[in-house]
């Protein structure tokens, strides 16, 4: 059984479209797959299923992860373990386990260690997949989706593992119904066609936050990085990617005692993620009494290396 990673930027979306770094983090949870030889090609994610390249979407995504392998006659099962559309990487997740799925197919034995040239076959399956469905991404859900952990992401440069010093808890909660991250990403370019010099210097310093919030996390200052996330939520708002839910998530997070806030993903609906610290329960009741779909992710301090397998996008 082959598996991926949802994940959560934590700083940098959007700008990371137009050559910023972005920090991210992997969730536990993300896809499993397994594959079969099968001449009916079929890929069933989880209720759903089509065939490759049958007109649909997924077909169509399906059909470009076999080719970017070079792989045919194989069927897939995939489990989504994150709800979809809402920023969560889970479609990275999903194109990332199917590609380790049709890796496992070959491996004898199936569970052999990943190599490097391994994960660059996985990322750019990941990216032919995700091009279906977002147009132009930067890669970050893919090498999140791929590697796990803390990153941070460069578009067109092997991610770096970031150490961070002590283990992260971050509230997670669905704030509305998410919006197309192509719509997004083409809502923001539009802002840097009509008023370059202003969007220049909202990327400068969102690059400033992303760089900052590295150091702390790598000292381990969480009220640091806790004030850099609501940062990058205001740079985010000016780019009207809020919505009046995600400023309430993020009020009722603030108010509960969260160390910051912030939308996460492309925004206009989805998720937003608060660095809870010690306050997780008392974030999460008050996400509760108001409804909202709500988890916990813990990222555990790291050890180690500091390049995660050097893919370059
Ligand atoms: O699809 P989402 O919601 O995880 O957002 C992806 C992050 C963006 O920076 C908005 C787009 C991209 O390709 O990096």
């Amino acid at each position: 059984m082959a598996s991926a990673f949802g994940k959560l930027i934590l700083l940098g979306e959007h700008a990371v479209v137009h050559g910023c770094p972005a920090l991210v983090a992997g969730l536990q949870r993300g896809a499993t797959a397994s594959a079969t030889a099968d001449e009916g090609q079929r890929l069933q994610l989880g209720d759903r299923s089509c065939h490759r390249g049958d007109g649909s979407d997924l077909g169509q995504a399906y059909d470009s992860l076999l080719t970017s392998m070079g792989r045919s006659g194989i069927s897939v099962e995939v489990s989504p373990e994150l709800p979809l559309g809402v920023g969560l990487g889970g479609s990275a997740a999903i194109s990332v386990a199917i590609a380790r799925a049709l890796l496992e197919l070959d491996a004898s034995p199936p569970e052999e260690p990943r190599t490097a040239q391994d994960s660059q076959q996985v990322f750019e399956a990941s990216m032919a997949w995700e091009r279906i469905f977002h147009g132009d991404p930067s890669g970050v859900d893919s090498a999140a989706a791929t590697f796990g952990g803390c990153l941070r992401y460069v578009r067109g440069e092997s991610p770096e593992s970031v150490k961070n010093a002590v283990p992260l808890v971050i509230a997670v909660a669905v704030a509305g119904p998410a919006a197309e991250t192509k719509t997004m990403v083409e809502q923001v370019a539009k802002l840097k066609s009509q008023s370059p010099d202003k969007f220049q210097k909202t990327l400068e310093a969102i690059h400033a936050l992303v760089d900052n919030a590295q150091l702390a996390l790598q000292a381990g200052d969480l009220s640091g990085l806790g004030q850099l996330l609501n940062y990058n939520q205001m740079l985010l708002a000016g780019w009207l990617l809020s919505t009046p839910e995600i400023e309430h998530a993020v009020a009722l997070a603030r108010d509960a005692g969260a160390l910051g806030a912030k939308l996460t993903g492309a925004g206009g609906g989805g998720c937003v993620l608060a660095l809870a610290g010690d306050r997780a329960d008392a974030i999460m009741n008050s996400w509760k009494n108001e409804g909202l779909e709500c988890f916990l992710s813990k990222v555990p301090a790291s050890i180690g290396a500091t390049t995660p397998g050097g893919i370059s996008a």
